[in-house]
């Protein structure tokens, strides 16, 4: 099974301190076989790519649109970032969700334009606070993977990276224990199987919501928890190295 960290910077950085955080990163390799992608804002993508190419680093978008070009203003296709040589992009982030009014029909369609121009999607799913502890975060779950991605073939969906983000758990300081992790973590591979049968074994579901390096090890322990999408602790060379190392040791041992 593939391991993952990826980073996702959100509306962080300038390209003075964007360039200094890829150099760092770039500089910490080889990974040993952890696979390690940054989602930069969109106008430090093509310096991202410049920056880390070739040097075991995969540049990911936070965002795109479904459609290829159009009149769109202020959108992003992506055959845009295709061109640029950009490898994935997150899709279905709680706060595309949540401030953008990205509903699940709307997260599978760039899944799929995503798919159509062999760009990888990191499609993030997770429950609200409210939803936790009413305990319908399973039943919440379940409805955002299979409203996204029941229009897409099993060979599609064996495509996909999925990033499991508990809402309650984001640049909160809160993080999901290890047990609440690997138990979620394990219903949507059962959830994934479902869609996509045994390819759901070899897809990468990674945790994101304040995983820290004083955390990332217990909840990378898990057996179906392939590594992390990480906001905060991205933004910071040293937490995200270490948050690479502590992820390989994690996996080595597993
Ligand atoms: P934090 O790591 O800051 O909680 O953010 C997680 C996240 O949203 C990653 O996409």
């Amino acid at each position: 099974m593939r391991t993952i960290i990826a980073g996702n910077w959100k509306m962080h950085k300038d390209r003075t301190e964007a360039e200094n955080l890829l150099d760092a990163i770039a500089a910490s390799g080889p990974f040993d076989g952890v696979e390690v992608l940054v989602a930069p804002p969109f106008p430090f993508l093509d310096l991202a790519v410049r920056h880390v190419g070739g040097k075991g680093v995969r540049v990911a978008a936070q965002n795109c649109h479904e459609a290829g070009q159009g009149a769109f203003t202020g959108e992003v296709g992506v055959p845009m970032l295709r061109s640029l040589g950009v490898g994935a992009c997150i899709v279905g982030h709680s706060e595309r969700r949540q401030y953008f009014g990205e509903t699940d029909v709307m997260v599978g369609r760039k899944v799929a334009a995503l798919l159509k121009d062999e760009l990888q999607p990191i499609y993030c799913c997770g429950e609200q606070r409210a939803e936790r502890e009413g305990g319908t975060h399973f039943d919440v779950v379940a409805t955002q993977l299979h409203t996204a991605l029941s229009g897409l073939g099993p060979k599609e969906i064996a495509r996909l990276v999925v990033a499991y983000e508990p809402v309650w758990a984001i640049g909160t300081g809160l993080n999901a224990t290890p047990e609440q992790a690997q138990e979620m973590h394990a219903f949507i591979r059962a959830e994934l199987r479902k869609l996509a049968g045994d390819a759901a074994d070899a897809i990468p579901i990674l945790y994101g919501g304040s995983c820290k390096p004083d955390n990332a090890a217990g909840l990378f322990a898990g057996a179906d928890v392939n590594g992390g999408l990480i906001g905060g602790a991205s933004l910071v060379a040293d937490q995200f190295i270490a948050l690479v190392r502590i992820a390989r040791d994690a996996k080595r041992t597993a």
